[in-house]
């Protein structure tokens, strides 16, 4: 499905990005009273939409509107998820299951939830749906000043793996495509050792 990626969230540049933000001691402050959060994940319904807009405006300076989520999640590929808390949902996440991957499209945590293991969780539970033999990997675009997303994603074990040239319509910046591949959890099946090698050492 196409829903404007190029307008896409996870493609938008976070709206606080870059613009003075706290000095490193606010930072320290800041950082020391959040607790991480254990949240519930489920699908998305209708009734969410109010506050995944609120998320989705307070994070990105290009946001969705309430029609491209209606209209993306139409689509028999797509797929939205959330994060709750106390009733109240502090994350959301929209992706596309391909044949052999999954594509996130959009992606964001309420502002006063961050740092919290929010975010972590959402990508833990994506990640679950992966198998070596179906859909390996999960994709998505992540702009080139958005710095928080990517260490977030790279935190996450995903890897940039190419970049894209001047993907936006709003901006002339370039996207880095990044790639979380599947990991079996077994250990490698060892090559049976023959007695030559072994005592070749
Ligand atoms: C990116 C985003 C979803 C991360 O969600 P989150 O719930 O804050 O992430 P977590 O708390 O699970 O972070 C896990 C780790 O990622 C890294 N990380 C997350 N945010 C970071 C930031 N702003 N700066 C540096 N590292 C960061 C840290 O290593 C963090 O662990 P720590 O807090 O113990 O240091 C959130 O910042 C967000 O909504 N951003 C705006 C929207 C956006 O950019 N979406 C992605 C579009 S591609």
């Amino acid at each position: 499905m196409r829903i404007d990626k190029h307008n896409g969230s996870c493609t938008a540049v976070a709206a606080r990005q870059g613009r003075g933000g706290p000095t490193w001691k606010e930072a320290d402050v800041q950082f020391e009273q959040k607790e991480e959060v254990r949240v519930h994940i489920r699908w998305m319904i209708r009734r969410d939409m109010p506050e995944v807009l609120d998320a989705e405006e307070e994070s990105f300076e290009f946001p969705w509107l309430e029609e491209d989520f209606i209209r993306c999640l139409r689509q028999r590929n797509c797929i939205g998820m959330v994060a709750e808390h106390e009733d109240r949902v502090v994350g959301f996440m929209i992706y596309e299951l391909h044949k052999n991957r999954i594509h996130v499209l959009n992606f964001a945590v309420a502002s006063d939830y961050r740092r919290r293991g929010v975010g972590s969780q959402m990508v833990a539970k994506l990640i679950g749906k992966l198998s070596s033999q179906r859909r390996s990997r999960v994709v998505l675009e992540v702009r080139e000043t958005n710095l928080a997303a990517q260490l977030f994603f790279r935190e996450s074990g995903f890897r940039a793996v190419s970049v894209l040239r001047a993907y936006y319509e709003d901006t002339p910046e370039d996207a880095y495509l990044m790639q979380y591949r599947y990991r079996s959890e077994k250990p490698a099946v060892l090559e049976p050792v023959n007695r030559i090698s072994r005592l070749a050492g």
